[in-house]
Formats: structure tokens, C-alpha cells, sequence
């Protein structure tokens, strides 16, 4: 697995977290099972990138609630801002105390570097007195270059103890909003590019395609799954005797990469009635499984 290769920061981080979670892979499950014990309900969300994150105390003893919640992420950008900001994901459902990654993009459209400064709010706002200990790209001044575009890890929990509070016991959804606007204290800036992950890796999307995806697929045999050697560009369900299930065998779905992305996050909430008993939560294993897959493209040069 992809210990043995030199990562930085994040990625060594979810290699601890696989290594805490048992991960790979209790079929459909997913994959985390820290949690935390602290004093507040809060939102925590860490940065990864030239700051290194800071160390989550290891010790915290673990316990994650049953119970789920919903947290729904929003995203503004002001009009003096000419940037595009988005979530990649527009919700996430977890338990409580569950660690999380989410992730954030942002691109500026104009033709020079463009300061903007995020604020954040959460509601309802009984909830919000809990979110003060946020830390990410909010309340810093962040620099996108020309056309730069970022994608930014935000990790986050919520506090189990949500669910003792008689005040909060009853919240079922959370809503996370970020508005970016044009600072102003622009020279103050940092590079938003910081919080970027690493870029994909093929190399690492292999060996983890060898862990994870090898139980049930081979590149260039049908096996549990089907062959995958050509699945970029592939038409959803169409290899040559494969006994798809009906769903996707008749799923309007081209493979790329925004669809490959979907599919190994949540195979039956993308496509309903497929029968693929796997996700993978975490999105940046999900960007290196899709690079390794993308290369093996590359190197063939062929679709089927
Ligand atoms: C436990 C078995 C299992 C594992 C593990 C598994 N898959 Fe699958 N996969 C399947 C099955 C079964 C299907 C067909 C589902 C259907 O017909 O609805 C499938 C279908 C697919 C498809 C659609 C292919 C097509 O021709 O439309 C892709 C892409 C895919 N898997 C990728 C992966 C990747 C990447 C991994 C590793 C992260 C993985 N799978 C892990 C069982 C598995």
C-alpha cells in the first residue's frame, strides 16, 4: 500500500486515518470511525498544505455516534469578487464525532491576481455559537492567481455531545455557508493555493487500485466486476459479456473522470439499481485511482 511512498501531509494523514479505520474495506461502509471527545460542539476543520496541519491530537479517545446529521455546504461569492467558488460536494450525511473531508474550489476568472477574504456561517444558529474554533480558508486573506484554480480540503466533525444538548438535540441538518469577498487588506495575502492537496497521483491510484479495486476487477478480464483496462471514455455497461445489472447496463453514462469521481464515492446513489457493494469516501484516493486509471488510457492510446 502506499505507505512506503514518501507523501507529505495530507496523504499521509488518510493513511493514518485508514490505518485507525481498518479501512479497505468493509463493503459500502464508510471509512472512518475517529471521533473525538471535546468540550465544544464545534465544526473543526484543518488545512492541509505550506502550513502543515496541525497534528490532531492522537490520543483523543475515539467515539462516534450512531446517530447522523446532515451538513449542507453553500457557497456566495460577492459581485465585487470575480471569482467562481463551489463545493465539490453540495452535502455530506455523517455521524456524529465522524472525521470528514470535504473539498472546495475556487478559480479566479479575471486576468490578474485577485485577493478575497472568506467568511462563514453556520446555521441554525443555536448551532453556529459552536462553530467558532474554524479554522480553513476563512478569515485569511487568499491570493488566487490569474485563472488559478485550487482545490481545498476542508476536514471537519461534528461534536457527538449535539445529541445530549436538549437545545440542539433535535438539529438533523446543518448548513455551512462561505462567502468570499475582495479584501481589503490585499497585501496581506497568501497564496490560496496552499490548501491545495497534492495533484493526483497515478502511481499511488495504483497501488491502491491493487488493495482496494483487485478483489473484484483486473484490467483486461471480466472478473467480479468488469474488465477496467478502458473504462475512460467507456459508455457505462458495455463491456462484451459482462452481466451488468439492468441499472447500469442501461445507464446514459459516459466514464470520465467527474463521472468515475461520483460513481466510487457512492456507486448506487449515482446509479441507482447498480450493484457495485463498494465506496470510497475519501476523495483524494478517489483523484488517484482516476489518474492511474486515466494513464492506463494514455499508455494503450485505446478505448473499446
Ligand atoms: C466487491 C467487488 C468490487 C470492488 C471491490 C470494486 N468493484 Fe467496481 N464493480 C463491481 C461490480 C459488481 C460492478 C458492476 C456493477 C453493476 O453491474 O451494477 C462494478 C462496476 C465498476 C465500474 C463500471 C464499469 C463499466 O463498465 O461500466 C467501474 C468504473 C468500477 N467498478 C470501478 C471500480 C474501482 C476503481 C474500484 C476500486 C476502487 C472498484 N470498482 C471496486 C464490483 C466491485
Amino acid at each position: 500500500m502506499a505507505e512506503s511512498s514518501a507523501h507529505s501531509g495530507p496523504r499521509r494523514r488518510w493513511q493514518k486515518l485508514a490505518t485507525l479505520a481498518g479501512i479497505f474495506m468493509a463493503l459500502g461502509v464508510m471509512f472512518t470511525l475517529v471521533s473525538y471527545s471535546v468540550t465544544l460542539y464545534r465544526l473543526f476543520c484543518q488545512v492541509t498544505g505550506a502550513g502543515g496541519y496541525t497534528a490532531r491530537a492522537a490520543a483523543d479517545t475515539a467515539r462516534q455516534s450512531s446517530r447522523m446529521i446532515t451538513v449542507t455546504f453553500d457557497t456566495n461569492v460577492a459581485s465585487d469578487l470575480p471569482w467562481r467558488f463551489e463545493a465539490v460536494q453540495h452535502q455530506v450525511r455523517v455521524h456524529l464525532g465522524e472525521d470528514t473531508l470535504v473539498f472546495f474550489r475556487a478559480q479566479n476568472m479575471a486576468d490578474k491576481p485577485l485577493v478575497g477574504h472568506a467568511t462563514f456561517n453556520v446555521t441554525p444558529e443555536k448551532i453556529g455559537a459552536y462553530f467558532k474554533k474554524i479554522q480553513c480558508f476563512c478569515f485569511t486573506e487568499e491570493r488566487l492567481e490569474p485563472h488559478q484554480a485550487v482545490e481545498m480540503p476542508v476536514d471537519f466533525f461534528v461534536d457527538p455531545r449535539l445529541a445530549s444538548d436538549p437545545d440542539t438535540t433535535e438539529v438533523q441538518q446543518i448548513t455551512l455557508s462561505y462567502t468570499f469577498f475582495a479584501s481589503r487588506q490585499p497585501q496581506q495575502a497568501q497564496e490560496l493555493a496552499r490548501f491545495e492537496g497534492e495533484k493526483p497521483s497515478a502511481a499511488a491510484g495504483q497501488e491502491l487500485f491493487a488493495t482496494v479495486c483487485s478483489a473484484c476487477h483486473e484490467l483486461d478480464r471480466n472478473k467480479v466486476g468488469p474488465a477496467l483496462r478502458s473504462v475512460v471514455g467507456r459508455r457505462a455497461g458495455s463491456v462484451a459479456d459482462y452481466p451488468y445489472s439492468p441499472a447500469l447496463a442501461h445507464a446514459d453514462v459516459v466514464w470520465d473522470a467527474a463521472t468515475l469521481d461520483k460513481w466510487l464515492a457512492d456507486p448506487r446513489g449515482f446509479i441507482r439499481g447498480s450493484t457495485m457493494p463498494l465506496t470510497l469516501p475519501d476523495r483524494m484516493r478517489r483523484r488517484d485511482i482516476i489518474a492511474y486509471l486515466e494513464s492506463l488510457q494514455v499508455s494503450r492510446g485505446g478505448r473499446s
